[in-house]
């Protein structure tokens, strides 16, 4: 019997087509998926990424506490319209730590992901106050109370215990020191300790004009600042192609 004699049987009787599909899918389904039991992660881990300090967590959780990322997105997709605009496109592990994550689809204001830098702390605390005031037809809306709330976080150190049983490595240390590196970034006059060796990068200032208190407009400005800034995604970038050219 030839194998199209053979495969006429197949087409004719329902039952054996259908266990034949089956078969199918489940080999593909198992080569997609019974590697992901086997390797360890997922994601190519990239020099420069670190947790997020105490105050960029807190800055982070207003940050979804007011939907910002309903308007914003933050992952800037490897197209050359956004590379222009927004920079080097996002790699994943820069959203390794983020629980949940802030990729968005929604973009009615720009893409976030490396606005750090970007602007000065007085242009994001004014914007933020008052969008209107430094861009005429923003359809932003006013966040100016964050600047007359004092940042209250219950808790730092149990909100960084918390994210490491997702796997986010703080250490002990950071962990104790928690309390204590959230009131210390946003003042200069405090002595920051160990934080900096700790979180590379973490920009140590006050952040909202007002060094006397410590505003959720501070936490929220140290989050935006940081953002993007972490990862030298050139150096990044070019240890991911020699990977890929040495089949790493
Ligand atoms: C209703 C939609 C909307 C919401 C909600 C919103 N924004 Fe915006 N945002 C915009 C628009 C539109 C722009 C562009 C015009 C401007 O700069 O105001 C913008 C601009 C920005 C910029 C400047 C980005 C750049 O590259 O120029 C930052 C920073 C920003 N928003 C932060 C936030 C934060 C933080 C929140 C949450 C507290 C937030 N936005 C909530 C619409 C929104």
């Amino acid at each position: 019997m030839s194998i199209t004699e053979q495969h006429k049987k197949l087409e004719r009787n329902v039952t054996l087509l259908g266990v034949g599909a089956l078969i199918t899918v489940a080999i593909g389904g198992i080569v997609e998926i019974a590697p992901l039991f086997w390797i360890d992660n997922t994601i190519e881990e990239v020099d420069g990424m670190r947790p997020y300090t105490p105050l960029e967590q807190a800055g982070r959780d207003i940050y979804v506490r007011e939907g910002c990322y309903v308007c914003h997105s933050q992952m800037i997709r490897p197209f050359r319209d956004e590379v222009e605009r927004y920079g080097h496109y996002s790699l994943a592990a820069e959203s390794m730590y983020d629980h949940p994550f802030q990729w968005g689809s929604k973009r009615t204001g720009p893409d976030l992901a490396r606005v750090g830098g970007r602007y000065s702390d007085e242009w994001h605390v004014q914007h933020l106050m008052d969008p209107q005031s430094v861009v005429p037809e923003s359809v932003m809306p006013q966040y100016g109370f964050l600047a007359e709330t004092d940042l209250e976080v219950p808790d730092p150190a149990a909100a960084l215990s918390a994210l490491r049983m997702v796997g986010v490595p703080y250490t002990d240390r950071d962990i104790e020191m928690a309390a204590a590196d959230l009131r210390a970034q946003a003042n200069p006059d405090t002595d920051p300790e160990d934080l900096e060796d700790r979180y590379p990068k973490a920009k140590i200032r006050d952040f909202d004009g007002d060094p006397k208190r410590l505003t959720e407009m501070d936490a929220l400005v140290a989050y935006l600042q940081m953002l993007g800034t972490l990862v030298d995604v050139n150096s990044a970038a070019a240890q991911e192609e020699l990977a890929s050219e040495t089949g790493r």
